[in-house]
């Protein structure tokens, strides 16, 4: 079942958080640049903080009391490219175990049915499987954004999609 986040849910989040995140992102290894990206960025009181912010919404897909892939959205998120509404897809992370088996789409159609027929994120340009996965839902390339982490860039693509 797919529902709101709960307080009880922050270990397990920031579990899922790292082990999705450094899969995707440390293809070469980890490094300690991205170590240290990924423990400062997902903690149990990071996600404590979001529960209680009236500007996210997070959504949890879970089978009992199991976590498999969550979507946060942020409501007050503008996005860099002109003109385009909508709200941002923070974050959509499925555990591995489960890719391909409609839990990411799944996810995305909850966002959309509690947040608007807009939406909008950003993808690194190196992570094929999530632009493939977005592409095939309907998102488009609307254009470039840069992320910068202790002196590194990283290309996203900027990806928009909207409902009807
Ligand atoms: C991207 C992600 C959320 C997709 O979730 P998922 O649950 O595996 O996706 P779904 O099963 O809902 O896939 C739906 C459709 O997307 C497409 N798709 C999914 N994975 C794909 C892949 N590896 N290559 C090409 N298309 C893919 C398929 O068309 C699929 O439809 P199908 O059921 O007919 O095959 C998941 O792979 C993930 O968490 N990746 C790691 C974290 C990440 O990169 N998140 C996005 C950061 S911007």
């Amino acid at each position: 079942m797919i529902r709101k986040a709960v307080e009880a849910d922050c270990m397990s989040l920031t579990a899922l958080s790292i082990q999705v995140w450094l899969h995707t992102y440390a293809t070469e290894g980890v490094s300690d640049d991205l170590a240290r990206e990924a423990l400062s960025t997902f903690t149990p009181g990071y996600f404590h903080s979001i529960i209680a912010d009236p500007d996210y919404r997070l959504f949890v897909k879970v089978d009992g009391a199991n976590l498999l892939g969550y979507i946060l959205l942020d409501l007050d998120s503008r996005c860099a490219e002109e003109n385009y509404g909508g709200v941002e897809v923070d974050t959509l992370y499925v555990q591995e175990h489960f890719h391909g088996r409609g839990i990411g789409s799944a996810l995305l159609d909850h966002a959309i049915d509690n947040a608007g027929n807009r939406l909008w994120l950003t993808a690194w340009a190196g992570n094929a499987r999530a632009l493939a996965f977005y592409g095939s839902y309907g998102f488009v390339d609307i254009g470039t954004a840069w992320h910068e982490f202790e002196e590194q860039k990283y290309e996203n693509r900027i990806l928009a999609f909207r409902r009807g």
